[in-house]
């Protein structure tokens, strides 16, 4: 353990990983399934015109809510104190009216969806990235009997050499490098994450920030559906 990049205790460690909810066959293997790359070009000020709001995960990052528990701005949103509720029947934002394409690719997918934003990622090199590599409490408030709660991405800008660190927890509790997954972040590229599961983190090797759409979908047979008519 005293040999591992990442400090002890981490916050992540602590996160349910069996829980009985239902999951996706698609990433029963490997938490992950990469999908066609969009086949159209997303147009930059659908992203680069939202309201960004300052808000880190993962590095150096803001984000700007396209959907929310309330349809407030707001980067919590769900877990608000005296209203918990689970990532999703997500309601969209004032942003939303900006990125018609983006609501669109959200909305074909058919499945509860709940926060729905994008990323915007300042360059950071993979050592840094390491360092704040964690897992997502994704299913916070999500009923045992309801579809565990996964996420997607489609990368929005075009950085084929930054790319998407993927890694199973150890018994340590921690994650395991031998087990390292990447997953390159070209333009259009879209992938479908297990971030409870799997820990994650994006190592961006750009000189410009990087932008991605994250949407909080559930598991059942609208994601299963969609993911089975999106792949390679
Ligand atoms: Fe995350």
């Amino acid at each position: 353990m005293t040999d591992h990049w990442l400090k002890t205790p981490h916050w992540s460690t602590d996160i349910p990983l069996d829980t009985p909810h239902p999951r996706l066959e698609a990433l029963e293997e490997h938490g992950y399934v990469v999908l066609r790359d969009l086949d159209h070009v997303v147009p930059e000020h659908e992203y680069l015109s939202l309201e960004y709001m300052d808000w880190k995960s993962g590095g150096d990052t803001n984000f700007a809510p396209i959907a929310t528990a309330d349809g407030e701005l707001d980067c919590r949103g769900f877990w608000k104190e005296g209203d918990p509720r689970p990532d999703k029947d997500g309601r969209f934002t004032t942003n939303a009216a900006l990125c018609p394409s983006l609501v669109e690719e959200v909305s074909s997918v058919g499945a509860n969806f709940g926060r729905v934003r994008t990323i915007k990622l300042e360059p950071q090199d993979y050592d840094s990235a390491r360092r704040q590599i964690h897992r997502d409490d994704n299913n916070r408030f999500n009923p045992d009997d309801q579809g565990w709660i996964v996420r997607s991405w489609l990368e929005l800008t075009d950085f084929p050499d930054s790319f998407m660190v993927l890694m199973e927890q150890g018994p340590d509790g921690l994650p395991d490098p031998s087990t390292e997954v990447r997953l390159p972040l070209h333009r259009g590229a879209r992938f479908v994450l297990d971030t409870q599961r799997l820990w994650h983190v994006v190592c961006h090797t750009g000189t410009k920030p990087r932008y991605a759409l994250i949407t909080s979908f559930e598991s059942g047979p609208a994601l299963d559906g969609w993911i089975a008519s999106q792949l390679p």
